[in-house]
């Protein structure tokens, strides 16, 4: 019997206790003008890389191909907010093209080829997802949050009654 099982993964941005407080702030200013299902505190992030389910073969070249990226930290601004009318995904992004933060990204799905990941970053767009099921009234101005860029995480996704959940797994510095 296969008793290894799977589980939902995704790399992300994990904002620690102060940038999530900024972020958190400047989301529950956002969602005063609209309506929708607000994305809890804890669980605001950056997705880099949607994994999906994967078995623990998969998700040990994960961790190594993380653990081995060369990739230097940098400063992530969030200044503004958006709405995605078709998905109905309220979020909080950079307006200024986050080239390091792109190529982050580009290296990390190269770097996953290995462990049978076709590069994804084409349709990349950094958001934090504030809200979703989102109607929108207004996006007013945000207090932008300088978001110190000096780790990737990998997550584990728990979807429950009350909605996701996520697990820090695994933390890899970025060089400085
Ligand atoms: P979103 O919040 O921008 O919708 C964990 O589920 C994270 O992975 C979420 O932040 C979600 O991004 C993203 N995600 C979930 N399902 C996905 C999919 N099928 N493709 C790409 N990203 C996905």
């Amino acid at each position: 019997m296969n008793t290894r099982r799977k589980r939902r993964l995704f790399l992300a941005l994990w904002p620690d206790v102060a940038v999530r407080k900024a972020l958190a702030s400047a989301a529950a200013e956002v969602r005063e003008h609209g309506s929708g299902r607000p994305v809890a505190d804890q669980n605001l992030h950056i997705t880099l890389a949607f994994l999906g389910s994967v078995d623990e073969e998969v998700e040990d070249c994960v961790r190594t191909v993380a653990s081995q990226l060369s990739a230097a930290a940098f400063g992530l601004t969030i200044d503004r907010a958006g709405w995605w009318q078709r998905s109905g995904i309220l979020w909080l992004g950079p307006s200024a093209g986050p080239t390091a933060l792109n190529r982050l990204v580009k290296s990390l799905w190269a770097a996953l080829e290995p462990c049978g990941f076709w590069p994804d970053f084409r349709d990349f767009y950094p958001h934090v997802t504030i809200a979703r099921r989102w109607r929108k009234a207004r996006l007013p101005e945000i207090k932008p949050v300088h978001w110190p860029i000096d780790a990737l995480a990998l997550l584990e996704s728990h979807t429950g009654q009350r909605g996701a959940r996520y697990t820090v797994l695994e933390r890899w510095p970025l060089s400085r």
